[in-house]
């Protein structure tokens, strides 16, 4: 279907029933006021560079293999970051986490063919994880990372991480690394969660019903080297960011975790919302039964059709007690135990974030190309009387991708302190600049006026580089600085003679994944200072 045939009507369409459209711009009282007039955006762009919308900077803060102390390097793929400073009175200073989601071998490890050598593995495995960062604001205003800073740490694909759970997973009670670090959340005691979502990709996955491995999914093939249980990744991993210390936390269900964003209920219980970035998969929370616990409670599964939370609890559910054997094993399966039982499959399900104003719960759709929905939607979920601790809830569309609304596959999203809403794009590397996405070129930045004349619009911000996506916003607690993940750019090179993208540093050199500072008077105006 060419991009002209796929209007929002038509768009809307494959949604399904169930769920309402909403209107776009939202109406209640922002937390800090604006004080932008004719907010003016840029057009999208297919030039393999870094472009901001006027009134915007950037800077380089690290990039892929830069040293961040005497034995470790940045990894690859910088996803999720989080921000957290080490002093609430002092802005400027703190520890930034950074995913790194996976490698390309052609870049990484040299590989480019044949069977991997166990170093080519492990330069891989080292690569992903992520990077714990001294950063602070220096006196001419620079973000920097403090060389050297005992803080500096790396958690790998070779890291030891046990599992938060009673009983032992696939017969051990630890893991060997964790991976596919996509993005996360931060819990109100500031450690952070890193969530392993593609981990097929490293050491496949099992049929279940035939309990043999699916080696086929492992592209990465690190199952050659190291015999690893795929059941040991597809966890939601907390990381104490002061430490390095991590751990897997089961209770939250093993699927390609997204995210886990977290919110605090008034007497210390946890909700944690987090989606299963595939195809139909479905979107889940946690509701704690103690206080700031991550393992005693129970995991939901949305029904979108029904505005239901159907709790996945083995032993009261004659469904799961027929196809799984307890509640660890139902946890492991969590994909099909959430199908059995009426999970509703959504367009893949990625960032999730809270609204700080009304409470809703938006819910990016990137896309379904199997229902012909190329453009993608947020979703909002307004929890009943406002409770996240709801099981009842009503869903509608909060903003469709499309021609109309100017952008395409939303992924990460992130409110700053005026509420204003800001949308990365993930319009796949492999279809970028072709149909159905052309008039979309390269992935973007993009933010949604929470008031003003121009509340509900959808302004684009920032263009990426060529192949890269834009990850992992995160503000700095003033506002005044976005840290942002410029993530594969070049992916699509064809050889060293052949490369997609020369980003970060120009010429002829190899990209490289980067986290950036987004910094400048467009983003203090939108925020009222
Ligand atoms: Fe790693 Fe769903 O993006
Ligand atoms: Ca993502
Ligand atoms: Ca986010
Ligand atoms: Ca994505």
């Amino acid at each position: 279907m060419s991009v002209k045939a796929i209007n929002r009507r038509t768009f809307l369409e494959f949604l399904g029933k169930g769920i309402a459209v909403s209107s776009i711009a939202p109406t209640l009282i922002p937390l800090a006021t604006s004080y932008y007039k004719d907010l003016k955006g840029i057009s999208p762009s297919k030039e393999d560079k870094l472009k901001l919308a006027k009134g915007l900077n950037f800077d380089v803060l690290i990039k892929w293999e830069d040293a961040i102390n005497e034995q470790d390097t940045f990894g690859f793929n910088n996803d999720f970051t989080a921000f957290i400073p080490l002093d609430s009175a002092n802005p400027d200073d703190g520890i930034l986490w950074v995913n790194h989601e996976y490698v390309d071998p052609f870049f990484v490890s040299n590989h480019v063919g044949g069977e991997k050598s166990k170093e080519q593995v492990e330069k891989e495995m080292y690569n992903v994880g992520g990077s714990i960062l001294r950063v602070q604001k220096n006196e001419k205003g620079k973000w920097k990372v403090v060389e050297n800073d005992p803080l500096n740490k790396r958690v790998t694909g070779m890291t030891d991480i046990p599992f938060n759970w009673e009983h032992p997973i696939a017969g051990k009670t630890s893991a060997m690394g964790t991976l596919g670090n996509c993005s996360g959340g931060v819990t109100p005691w500031g450690t952070i969660l890193t969530c392993e979502e593609n981990y097929d990709m490293f050491y496949g996955e099992r049929d279940y019903k035939s309990g043999e491995r699916l080696d086929k999914k492992a592209f990465l093939a690190w199952h050659t080297q190291y015999d690893n249980p795929p059941e040991h990744y597809g966890w939601v991993v907390e990381v104490d960011p002061k430490t390095g210390k991590a751990q897997k936390h089961v209770a939250l269900g093993r699927c390609a975790h997204e995210c886990a964003t977290v919110k605090e209920l008034t007497d210390g219980r946890l909700v944690v919302y987090s989606g299963d970035d595939s195809v139909n998969k479905c979107l889940y929370k946690f509701i704690s039964s103690e206080p700031r616990s991550l393992s005693k409670g129970t995991l939901y599964v949305a029904n979108t059709t029904l505005g239901k939370w159907i709790p996945i609890v083995h032993e009261d559910n004659k469904i799961l007690q027929k196809f799984f054997k307890d509640q660890t094993d139902t946890l492991i399966q969590l994909r099909s135990a959430a199908k059995y039982i009426g999970g509703t499959p959504l367009d893949r399900p990625e960032d999730i974030e809270i609204d700080p104003v009304n409470g809703n719960v938006l819910v990016s759709l990137t896309n379904n190309s199997t229902k012909k929905n190329y453009y993608g939607s947020i979703l909002k979920i307004e929890e009943t009387n406002g409770d996240h601790a709801s099981l009842t809830f009503r869903p509608s569309i909060y903003l469709a991708g499309g021609e109309e609304t100017g952008f395409a596959c939303p992924d990460n999203m992130a409110f700053d302190k005026a509420g204003n809403l800001w949308i990365t794009s993930d319009i796949s590397g492999s279809l970028m600049n072709q149909e159905p996405y052309i008039p979309f070129k390269n992935n973007g930045l993009f933010v949604v006026p929470r008031s003003g004349s121009q509340a509900g619009q959808v302004i684009q911000m920032a263009s990426a580089p060529g192949d890269a996506e834009f990850t992992g916003p995160f503000f700095a607690p003033d506002g005044k600085t976005l840290f942002l993940s410029v993530q594969h750019p070049g992916e699509y090179s064809t050889g060293p003679d052949d490369l997609s993208s020369h980003w970060p540093d120009g010429g002829d050199k190899i990209p490289r994944p980067a986290v950036v500072v987004i910094t400048g008077k467009t983003l203090d105006a939108l925020q009222g200072s």
